[in-house]
Formats: C-alpha cells, sequence, structure tokens
C-alpha cells in the first residue's frame, strides 16, 4: 500500500519510524527539504500542504492518507475522499478540530462537558463579555505550541486579547491536565490508552514534563475515558485523536482541545507500550486489526526544547551523561537549528518506580541543554 503524510515533522518522523515494520510505501509533502521526515520516506515531495491542487496531486496516487498537523488543505483532502482515498482522519473530523470555534461548537452539540466560552470576531468584541472574565482566549486558526492562547485575568488584560475570530473560554481552576489517546479504526471500533499527566513550562507553555499512567481517581479515570470516547464516537472518524482534559479543583472532567492525529503526549507509547501510538495509527491505515495500547511500564517523557537565548546550529550538552542512564531513550528530530522554546527532541524513561521517574527526569531536564557552537 502506499500510505501519505501531510507534514515532515517530528511527529512524521516517528510514525515512518514505526511505518518501516510493515508492507508499506510512504510519501510525505512539506515544504521544508530538510525536515525531519525528509530522510526517512520512500518518497519525499516539497510542496505546501495548505494549497488545493499540491495536496490533490499528492495524495490521488495513494491508498491512504494521514496528517501530523491540522493546518492542510482540508478541501482537497475532500476531494480525495470522494475519490476513494482513505483519508484518516475524515476531512470532515479535520474540519471541526483545526477550528478552535467549530471545535468548541462541536462538544456543546454532543453535550460533551467543555469550559462555557463565547465566540468573538475581533478584540473589541472582548469589551462585552468583562463579567466573564478571568478567561482564555484562543484564535480559531492558526496558533500552535501555546502562541494563540492569551489568558485574560481581568478589564486590564483586554489588550492581550486576539483581533480576529477567537473563542473565549472560561478559565478552569486546574488541579491536573491529562491526555487520552483513542484510536478507532474503519469499522468503528476504539481502543484507548492509559492516561497521560502533564505539567506545563509556564515560560513557554510547552510540555515540561510528562508521567503515564496518570495517577487518577477511579471516578476521574472513568469520566476522562467516557468523555474521550464520546469525542471520538462523535467524530465519527477512523485515526488516532489526543484528547487533552483538565481536571478542575472539585474533580470535574472537562475535554481542552483534540487532536486527530499522533501527539505529544503518546511519545512515549514508542518504548512504554505494547502498541505504539505509531503502530496503532499504521495499522489503522493499512486496514490491519488494532494493536494493544497496554502500558508495559510506566514512563516519563522530558521534552529537548531549545534553550533561551540560543540560536543557531544546534549543539547538545550532556546528551552522553544521558545516554548512559539505564532504561532511558533519547530521540533527536534532526532539526539542524535551535531556537528559543522550539521542541528539539525528547527523552523517555521507563520504570516500575514512579520516584525513579520523577527522579531521572529532574536529572534529565538538569542535564541535558540545546544550545549553539
Ligand atoms: N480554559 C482554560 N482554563 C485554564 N487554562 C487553560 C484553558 N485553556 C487552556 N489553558 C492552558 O493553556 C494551555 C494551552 O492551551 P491549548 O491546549 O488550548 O492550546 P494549544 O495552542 O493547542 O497548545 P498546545 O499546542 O501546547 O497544546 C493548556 O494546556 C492549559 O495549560
Ligand atoms: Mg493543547
Amino acid at each position: 500500500m502506499k500510505v501519505g503524510i501531510l507534514g515532515g515533522g517530528q511527529l512524521g518522523r516517528m510514525l515512518l519510524q514505526a511505518a518501516a515494520n510493515y508492507d508499506v510505501t510512504t510519501f510525505v509533502l512539506e515544504n521544508d527539504p530538510t525536515c525531519p521526515a525528509a530522510h526517512l520516506c520512500h518518497n519525499f515531495v516539497l510542496g505546501n500542504i495548505n494549497d488545493y491542487d499540491t495536496v490533490y496531486n499528492f495524495g490521488k496516487h495513494l491508498d491512504a492518507l494521514t496528517i501530523e498537523i491540522e493546518a492542510v488543505n482540508v478541501d482537497a483532502l475532500e476531494q480525495l475522499e470522494k475519490e476513494g482515498v482513505k483519508v484518516y482522519p475524515t476531512p470532515a473530523a479535520i474540519r471541526i478540530i483545526k477550528n478552535k470555534i467549530l471545535q468548541k461548537q462541536f462538544y456543546a452539540d454532543n453535550e460533551i462537558p467543555s469550559s462555557a466560552f463565547h465566540i468573538t470576531q475581533s478584540s473589541s468584541d472582548l469589551l462585552k463579555h468583562i463579567d466573564f472574565l478571568p478567561a482564555v482566549h484562543k484564535l480559531g486558526e492558526g496558533g500552535y505550541d501555546g502562541k494563540g492562547v492569551q489568558v485574560i485575568n481581568n478589564e486590564s488584560e483586554i489588550e492581550l486579547g486576539f483581533n480576529a475570530p477567537s473563542v473565549l473560554e472560561k478559565k478552569i481552576n486546574i488541579q491536573k491536565e491529562i491526555a487520552l489517546i483513542v484510536a478507532m479504526d474503519a469499522n468503528g471500533k476504539t481502543i484507548i490508552y492509559p492516561p497521560a499527566e502533564m505539567i506545563f513550562d509556564p515560560v513557554y507553555n510547552l510540555l515540561d514534563y510528562q508521567l503515564s499512567p496518570a495517577k487518577l481517581e477511579e471516578k476521574q479515570l472513568w469520566k476522562a475515558e467516557a468523555i474521550a470516547r464520546k469525542v471520538v464516537n462523535g467524530l465519527k472518524s477512523p485515526g488516532l485523536f489526543a484528547i487533552e482534559l483538565f481536571i478542575d479543583h472539585q474533580g470535574d472532567v472537562r475535554v481542552n482541545e483534540a487532536a486527530p492525529r499522533v501527539h505529544n503526549s503518546g511519545h512515549h507509547t514508542i518504548e512504554a507500550n505494547y502498541s505504539s501510538q505509531y503502530d496503532m495509527l499504521l495499522r489503522i491505515l493499512l486496514n490491519y486489526p488494532l494493536g494493544n495500547p497496554t502500558a508495559i511500564l510506566p514512563s516519563a517523557i522530558v521534552n529537548i526544547i531549545g534553550a533561551e537565548g540560543f540560536s543557531g546550529d544546534a549543539v547538545y550538552e550532556g546528551l552522553d551523561e544521558v545516554l548512559k542512564m539505564d532504561n532511558v531513550f533519547v530521540h533527536l528530530y534532526g532539526k539542524k537549528q535551535t531556537k528559543p522554546g522550539r521542541k528539539m527532541g525528547h527523552v523517555t524513561i521507563i520504570s516500575s518506580d514512579y520516584q525513579d521517574l520523577t527522579h531521572k527526569a529532574n536529572k534529565i531536564k538538569h542535564t541535558l541543554k540545546v544550545g549553539t557552537k
């Protein structure tokens, strides 16, 4: 089978690493020939994933097509789907998720718990919602890695808001942020991975450190799983989905957002689970049976992020020391250039002992740094 991926970042790269186990010819479309996935696919096509003709021409000879980023030309995918190309996730699901306004509307329509919200067309609309603050303003389209998300605590912070179609969400008093990965095959059968628990770096708003399985009360896990499944069943799309959820201080569980693709919250599944998220998505694309999402051992992920004050050719400090640690797995994404906050790689730790995970995660955070020459 010929399988194509729109986007050639690290998620595409890890998907291709899993694809090497199967009887599949891989294609990647991306406009940067030095992207992390470029040299790992059979066929690299240089082009813009947002351009109708480029995406259509890329997809028309393929058996199956998937994405590693939502910002793609959905009209072209719709046409390809009509012509019989298997597009997982479906273009309809991508359309809902890639726009945060449509995504919030979808949760409301399907009675999926999510924070209360208003839609704003421009920054002046925020003045109508002073009583709704504190809230979080989110760009409808075009945000990534926390850019496009702005907390507005009170009237004096209104000027920080976006002057474009956005959602204004009630600010949740977060106790815990978790993510659940759900996969659905072509027959509508679903599996769910154990939850991952996240802590965010307040400076860049990027994932700082993650543990899985998350330590949750049984009731919280049930609620989270029910919500995650409801999202995927509502989208009615085969593929792999990451559902980010908030647990507040009352123990209420709400969906934050969904991604219709492999996700940074699932990197650990490469070493820590029987079937990784990447393996699982390939199985779905290739019409193979679903894999086993169960954790072999608990795990932690530390992201390798470009250090503040360094831009240019990346140099990794402390790498040898981390590579010498037991049950620690280093993934560098092959990005030549670093800049502050850029995701350059990640490290997965597996252990039956949560204290060992935390200890090693902290050690790695303080040892491994990305700078320049
Ligand atoms: N309603 C909310 N209440 C409180 N905090 C929130 C709310 N929405 C978002 N946040 C905080 O902001 C972070 C980023 O928000 P969100 O996940 O919607 O944006 P994003 O641009 O998709 O970011 P990323 O790409 O890092 O997932 C969340 O992980 C959470 O910590
Ligand atoms: Mg998010």
